[in-house]
């Protein structure tokens, strides 16, 4: 989904960019759990910067097969190091994740916490990159998906809300998504200063997803009504959902020079 956003953008920037893809054909595709199909398209490639957006992103998944959670958000990445270890002065940008954290956030990039074994994954994940000069960001995000089939939570949410369908609005999970466009903007500002380290990488402010779904309703115009508020413990979930991922986003903001946005303004640019 990510991919779908960054690539363009990426090329409207000026950059020479390779579009890697698994199953769905990009330029390249290949199972880069395979140490040698990395090995390989690194080679070919010859990148000075791999952006990392590969992962097994379902959570409940993760926690259905660690293995599998393990292989391509853990693996994958080690491979990808590897490879990368043979190309000096080559860079890798690791997209991970908000939910690495849990308690009373803001969260510092310190405060990790893992609740589930996606965010274990991909703790680990980071770990791996780590090993090679590499920027860590821990993000989330919401926008106008530019893949068929693959909604985000904000185009779930439209669509529900459009459809009057009843649903549950979490008010005991708070988070602090970018959205998509300022997301790509500043992976793109990585990209160009490859300044190494881990950044937490969303807007200001936070909230829960049942305020997300109240604001969001009313710049829409939609009457939200048939959202219930509840709490995600009443759900029958496979994985535990971390409460409070909301990020502490000083460190890149001073890295980076840059000034993110507040949630609230970030719903109403969507
Ligand atoms: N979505 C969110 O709300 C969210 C929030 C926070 C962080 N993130 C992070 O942001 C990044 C991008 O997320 P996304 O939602 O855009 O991901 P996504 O749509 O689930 O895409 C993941 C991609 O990884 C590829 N992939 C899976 N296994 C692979 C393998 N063995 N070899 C090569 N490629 C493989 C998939 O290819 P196929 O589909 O062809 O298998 C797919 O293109 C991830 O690192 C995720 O952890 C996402």
């Amino acid at each position: 989904m990510l991919g779908h956003s960054l690539v363009p953008a990426l090329r409207a920037a000026g950059m020479d960019v390779v579009a890697h893809g698994n199953s769905k054909g990009m330029d390249v595709a290949g199972d880069l759990t395979d140490a040698a199909v990395a090995a390989d398209l690194v080679a070919a490639s010859e990148p000075d910067v791999v952006v990392n957006l590969a992962a097994l992103t379902n959570v409940d998944r993760c926690e259905e097969v660690p293995n599998e959670a393990y292989r391509i958000n853990v693996k994958l990445v080690e491979n990808l190091v590897s490879a990368l270890e043979k190309r000096p002065g080559s860079h890798l940008v690791q997209i991970s994740t908000d939910q690495v954290y849990e308690g009373n956030g803001p969260f510092g990039e310190d405060d990790v916490h893992v609740a589930n074994t996606y965010a274990f994954s991909k703790y680990a994940g980071e770990l791996a990159a780590l090993r090679m000069p590499a920027t860590v960001l821990r993000t989330n995000f919401f926008g106008h998906s530019q893949l068929e089939g693959r909604p985000s939570f904000s185009d779930w949410l439209e669509k529900t809300l459009r459809a009057g369908t009843e649903f549950t609005g979490f008010t005991d999970v708070l988070f602090s998504p970018l959205g998509l466009d300022s997301l790509v903007a500043m992976i793109t500002r990585t990209i160009e200063a490859r300044r190494p380290g881990i950044f937490n990488l969303g807007s200001h402010g936070g909230m829960s997803k049942a305020d997300f779904a109240l604001v969001l309703a009313g710049h829409l115009g939609l009457d939200a009504g048939a959202m219930k508020k509840g709490s995600v413990a009443d759900m029958s979930l496979m994985a535990y959902r971390p409460r409070d991922m909301r990020m502490n986003v000083t460190r890149f903001e001073q890295a980076f020079s840059v000034t993110l946005p507040d949630l609230k303004d970030e719903i109403a640019a969507l």
